[in-house]
C-alpha cells in the first residue's frame, strides 16, 4: 500500500527501543529504513546529571534520568557528531534533520553539521523562545534555544497549515487590509508579474524562524496535562509545529534521542508511524507509559517494545 492509499484514521506504530542510537541504528534492520522527519533534542552539554521529578510538585530531585557532563565541548563533538551523522542517514528523499540545542554548542554544531552534510543542506535556524525566564549576572540572560535544520534535498515545509502561520501585524491589517469580499473576509491584492494576489487577513502570513508560541510550562510544570516529570521534557505544541511542517500523514518519523517521548505521542496523534531510542532506562520507562506500550520486556539485547499506539 502506498502512502497516498493509508486510511487518513489509520493508527500509526509506535517502536521504542532502549540503547545508544549510535549501535542501534547501525543494526542490519534499521539501516536501510528512511524517515521523512528526524528531530534530535540531545543533551545540551550542561555538565550535570538530570533529575527527574519524583511526583506532582516535586522539583528535579529524583533519579538521575541522564548525564551530561562529557569532559568538555571537544568530548561532546566528539560524541554527538557520530550520532548526527546516522541520523541524518536515514533521511527519506525530502526529508528535513531538526537538532534542538542551545547556546552552550549550537555554534560549534553547525559548523560540524555544514562540513558532515553539505553547507547547502542548511535550510533555517529556529529560534525557540521557551518563556521560563532566566537569570545570569555574567551577562545578557539567554532566554532561547536553537533548532538547526537541515535537508539533503528539497524539504518539505507545509508552509499553508495553520500552525506555520501567524497573524498580520495590526498596523498592517489596518494599512493594508481594506477591502471585504462578499462573504466578509478581509483581503489585499498585490500585483506582480501581471498577476493578482489575493491575501486574506484571517489566514495570517508564514511564521518566521523565531518561535514564542509554544511555551515550554506546558510540558515542565507539575500539574500539567501532558508533564511526566522527565527532565527536559519539551512540549508537545513544539513538536506539533514541527510534525505538520515538515511531514505528511503516514511520513516517518524518527527520534533517536526521544526521552520522555514527546516526539513519538506528537507523530501518533497526527498520524505518523515513529521510532524512537533512548540510552535511558527511566526515559524508556516514562515513554512507554505516555504511549500506552505496557511494561518494559524481560532485558534481553536488543529491548524493543512496539505496538500499535491510540489514534487520539
Ligand atoms: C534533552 S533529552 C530529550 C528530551 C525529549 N525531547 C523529551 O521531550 O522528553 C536528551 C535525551 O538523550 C538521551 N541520550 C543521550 N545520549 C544518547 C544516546 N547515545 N543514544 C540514545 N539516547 C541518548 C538521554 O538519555 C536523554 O533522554
Amino acid at each position: 500500500m502506498t502512502r497516498a492509499e493509508l486510511p487518513p484514521l489509520a493508527r500509526p506504530a509506535v517502536e521504542l527501543y532502549e540503547g545508544d542510537c549510535l549501535e542501534l541504528l547501525a543494526r542490519p534492520e534499521h539501516r536501510a529504513r528512511q524517515f521523512e522527519l528526524v528531530y534530535v533534542d540531545p543533551p545540551f552539554n550542561t555538565e550535570r546529571a538530570h533529575g527527574a521529578r519524583r511526583g506532582p510538585g516535586w522539583r528535579h530531585e529524583g533519579p538521575a534520568a541522564f548525564h551530561d557532563a562529557h569532559g568538555g565541548l571537544d568530548a561532546f563533538l566528539a560524541y554527538l557528531e557520530p550520532r548526527l551523522v546516522a541520523a541524518a542517514a536515514r533521511l527519506a528523499p525530502g526529508g528535513s534533520l531538526w537538532v534542538h540545542l542551545d547556546h552552550r554548542a549550537v555554534h560549534e554544531v553547525k559548523v560540524l553539521l555544514d562540513r558532515a552534510l553539505g553547507r547547502d543542506a542548511y535550510r533555517a535556524e529556529i529560534i525557540w523562545v521557551p518563556g521560563n525566564g532566566a537569570r545570569r549576572s555574567a551577562g545578557p540572560a539567554v532566554t532561547h534555544q536553537t533548532l538547526l535544520v537541515y535537508a539533503p534535498g528539497a524539504m518539505l515545509w507545509n508552509t499553508d497549515d495553520p500552525i506555520l502561520r501567524e497573524p498580520y501585524a495590526d498596523r498592517s491589517l489596518a494599512i493594508h487590509f481594506r477591502k471585504v469580499d462578499g462573504d466578509g473576509r478581509r483581503y489585499r491584492e498585490r500585483v506582480a508579474g501581471g498577476r493578482t494576489y489575493r491575501y486574506y487577513a484571517d489566514t495570517g502570513r508564514a511564521l518566521g524562524s523565531v518561535w514564542t508560541d509554544c511555551p515550554a510550562m506546558g510540558a515542565n510544570t507539575p500539574f500539567a496535562r501532558e508533564a511526566t516529570g522527565y527532565p527536559t521534557q519539551k512540549p508537545e505544541r513544539l513538536l506539533e509545529r514541527i510534525v505538520r511542517g515538515a511531514t505528511r500523514a503516514g511520513d516517518a518519523v524518527l527520534d533517536p534521542m526521544c526521552g520522555s517521548g514527546t516526539t513519538l505521542a506528537v507523530a501518533a496523534r497526527l498520524g505518523r508511524p515513529s521510532l524512537g531510542i533512548d540510552a535511558s532506562p527511566l526515559a524508556c520507562s516514562v515513554a512507554r507509559a505516555r504511549l500506552g506500550l505496557g511494561a518494559a520486556p524481560a532485558p534481553t539485547a536488543p529491548r524493543r517494545v512496539t505496538r500499535r499506539a491510540r489514534a487520539s
